[in-house]
């Protein structure tokens, strides 16, 4: 079995690093990992921030294991050279459509929660997020009004097909949990929710035994801060997910800790914190490397059906946790290296 180790900029290479110790620790075998360089790395390097090569390994490899892409210094750079737009290619050229992003509060960091702590426990959810279609891949460009004004445009498009796989994601991630489905759109205006809610209503004929609810995407931002204990899945396009995925994160203690698992809809799939590079503290030996451990007990139950080994390294957090490991955004002073020796010593 075969990963590709895609560490990118920032912070990434350092929370990989601790990733990898841990993976050796807790004694997991038979996965073969090879790196390449990615995003503003590898524009750097080679010249583009997801290089032919970086390309290949990902296609070739059963599983991804990403760190992060975003590097101040590319921020001139024409769009298509910029380090986001390698993860937006991984997503797209290997068809990797459904991003899961689970949040749930560790008791320990209750207090680490933006929200009160007694509304802050009850969060156990997923977001089940699209990442092909939507604004991000819609016709875009800058022109010229009639009047000579300068106008940026990103077309927001979904057809029927791509919400209809996205939403049966949504469905059978319900069915395994806790049984309900909230779609999130923005029907009461836009003409691509309003097709995108149609289609969920026709797809829930399968899963009558899911409770399915829809929701305005204003209505869910403020729910999830009101009371996010009410959502089991939300299932939603790639705008609206990657910014509730984010408030998410916060509800449930910090965006360091928070893993994701992007899926096309075999078993392979790309394996990232939901958090991005954090220039301001790369290489400082301050991130936080929970969400990317979490990243890779992800891959280990999705892309090889290792849950036991998922299972341990999850324990392995929340026993770390428990013991009193913190780094900066949990509130403590704990090192990316210290956080992932609480995990290893956890794990003995
Ligand atoms: C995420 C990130 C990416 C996105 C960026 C880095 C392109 O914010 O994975 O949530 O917008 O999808
Ligand atoms: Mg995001």
């Amino acid at each position: 079995m075969l990963v590709a180790l895609l560490p990118g900029d920032g912070i990434g290479p350092e929370i990989i690093a601790q990733t990898m110790r841990v993976l050796d620790a807790a004694g997991v075998t038979g996965l073969e990992f090879e790196e390449a360089p990615v995003g503003g790395a590898a524009y750097k390097q080679l010249g583009h921030p997801l290089p032919e090569s970086t390309l290949a390994l990902a296609k070739r490899a059963d599983a991804i294991l990403f760190g992060a892409v975003g590097d101040p210094d590319c921020d001139s750079l024409e769009r298509h050279l910029r380090p986001e737009q390698a993860i937006l290619g991984l997503r797209k050229h290997l068809g990797l459509f459904a991003n899961l992003r689970p949040a749930k509060l560790f008791p320990e960091l209750a207090d680490a929660s933006a929200l009160r702590p007694e509304v802050a426990k009850a969060i156990d959810l997923v977001i089940v997020r699209e990442t092909n279609g939507d604004v991000y891949f819609g016709e875009k460009g800058h022109r010229t009004t009639p009047e000579g004004l300068r106008q940026g445009y990103d077309v927001m498009a979904y057809n029927e097909a791509e919400i209809a796989r996205i939403a049966k994601v949504g469905f059978e991630t319900a069915r395994a949990r806790r049984g309900k489905l909230c779609s999130v759109d923005k029907a009461n205006v836009l003409e691509t929710s309003q097709l995108w809610r149609d289609v969920v209503i026709e797809v829930s004929a399968d899963y009558q035994d899911v409770e399915l609810s829809h929701m305005y995407v204003d209505n869910a931002a403020m729910q999830l801060v009101r009371n996010p204990g009410q959502f089991d899945v939300i299932v939603t396009g790639n705008l609206f997910g990657d910014i509730l995925s984010d408030q998410a994160s916060m509800c449930a203690g910090s965006i360091g800790m928070l893993p994701s698992a992007t899926l096309d809809g075999s078993n392979k799939g790309l394996y990232e914190p939901i958090h991005g590079s954090a220039p301001d503290i790369a290489g400082q030996g301050k991130a936080n490397p929970l969400a990317t451990i979490l990243s890779a007990a992800m891959m280990l139950r999705y892309s090889f059906d290792r849950s036991a080994e998922a299972d341990r390294l999850e324990a392995a957090v929340a026993k770390a946790l428990a013991n009193g490991a913190r780094s900066a955004d949990l509130g403590g002073s704990m090192s990316t290296q210290e956080m992932g020796d609480a995990v290893v010593a956890a794990l003995a």
